[in-house]
């Protein structure tokens, strides 16, 4: 079995996400990273034992470097792709995939020239549930999916946060945020191509003026449509409708209720964040998860069922009755994306979150952005 040797970019929270899998993985080896910041230099040494370096160029130019994991912020993915594949290296991009569509095409330019893979994960469109929810849909035996509904209400505003990502121009806020998780689970449910969305969008938290919610619909081009409903304002929190397991898959304590808010009200807004993030004074490696991640209930709902991704079974609610498929307990958590990056990497099968697929989902995002402002329906040019 070949080794596929990942170099990092951007060694922060996306990173602290990813990294449980790629080192319980042994399909993947964490062989180097580049960030500004020496605190996670060092950290990433201690724990990899991996090289370091001071820019992602000179990461790039790493001969035991095959893939490029581009974890840093939004506005450096175009250019982090553009790097790895000026080397020969192909990439795996965090979501969201950059900031415009130019920039995406770029990417998926660069990329294809370089005869390199370009994947664009993680996303919650990963997650078992969701893929194999989209396995019993594609069997058929409920019929065409007709409507998805999604929603997840958080505290995703009142976690620390770099200034940009409270400001929308700059990628920040729910919609470029959170929205890239939630279309990219609702198209990968609906398995059609999206024709049009409406869509309002709130900022409502002065000190904080990017968007915290949202409202959206989308039609497919195959009469189905969706409602993707959002609110990172820390008041309801979904996962109550979710067993109470969180969205990294572990059992959250109800009663802890206003954590976010509270933290961030009694401390510096960017001490809090670097302390917090790897290589920080307060870094706390993620406990295991005895679940599935998720991203808020999901309903799909089919001509002739009703389906819902749970964090460990698929209910079914169909003319017969109410029944549950039991998943099997998460190993390596989002192995999903090793197994998408490895067979594209090694075995040459394409993926199914490769650079077109993100950017369809990038192009939703910024009509939910434009619907809203311009209080219309956008519509999705083929
Ligand atoms: N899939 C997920 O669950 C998930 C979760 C969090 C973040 N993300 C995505 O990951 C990306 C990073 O977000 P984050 O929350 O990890 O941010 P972060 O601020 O926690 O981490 C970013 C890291 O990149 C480093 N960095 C900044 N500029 C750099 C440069 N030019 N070269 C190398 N390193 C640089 C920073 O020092 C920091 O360590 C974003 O695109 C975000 O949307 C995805």
């Amino acid at each position: 079995m070949r080794t596929i040797g990942i170099g990092v970019a951007g060694l922060g929270r996306a990173f602290s996400l990813m990294a449980p899998g790629f080192a319980a993985d042994a399909r993947v080896r964490l062989v180097a990273a580049a960030d500004p910041r020496p605190e996670a230099l060092q950290r990433f040494r201690s724990d990899f034992s991996g090289t370091t370096y001071p820019s992602v160029e000179q990461l790039c130019a790493d001969p035991q470097v095959d893939v490029i994991y581009v974890s840093t912020p939004h506005q450096f993915h175009a250019e982090h792709v553009r790097l790895a594949a000026r080397q020969g290296k192909h990439a795996l991009v965090e979501k969201p995939m950059a900031l415009s569509l130019d920039e995406c095409r770029a990417m998926i330019r660069a990329a294809r020239e370089a005869n390199v893979r370009l994947i664009v994960g993680h996303s919650h469109s990963f997650d078992l549930p969701i893929l194999a929810t989209r396995k019993l849909v594609e069997s058929g035996q409920f019929g065409r999916v007709r409507m998805i509904t999604a929603l997840n209400f958080t505290d995703y505003l009142y976690r620390p946060r770099r200034p940009e990502e409270l400001d929308t121009p700059r990628g920040g806020g729910a919609v470029f945020n959170q929205a890239a998780h939630q279309v990219d689970v609702v198209r990968m449910l609906a398995g059609a191509r999206a024709t049009s969305v409406r869509a309002s969008s709130g900022a409502w938290d002065a000190s904080r003026p990017t968007e915290g919610a949202y409202s959206c619909l989308i039609n497919f081009d195959d009469g189905s449509f969706s409602t993707l409903v959002y609110s990172g304002y820390a008041h309801f929190d979904s996962d109550e409708f979710m067993d109470w397991i969180g969205e990294m898959g572990r059992k959250k304590d109800p009663s802890a209720y206003g954590g976010a808010r509270k933290a961030l009200a009694s401390s510096d807004e960017q001490l809090l964040k670097n302390a917090r993030n790897y290589g920080g004074s307060e870094f706390a490696e993620p406990a295991r998860a005895a679940f599935h991640q998720h991203f808020g209930p999901i309903i799909v709902s089919c001509e002739r069922a009703d389906l819902r991704p749970l964090p460990y079974r698929i209910e079914i609610c169909d003319d017969a009755g109410r029944r549950s498929i039991a998943l099997a307990p998460p190993g390596i958590p989002r192995v999903e994306v090793i197994d998408e990056l490895y067979a594209a990497v090694v075995e040459g099968k394409p993926p199914l979150h490769d650079g077109e697929w993100a950017a369809a989902t990038l192009e939703i995002c910024l009509a939910i952005l434009r619907s809203s402002r311009e209080s219309k329906e956008i519509f999705i040019a083929r």
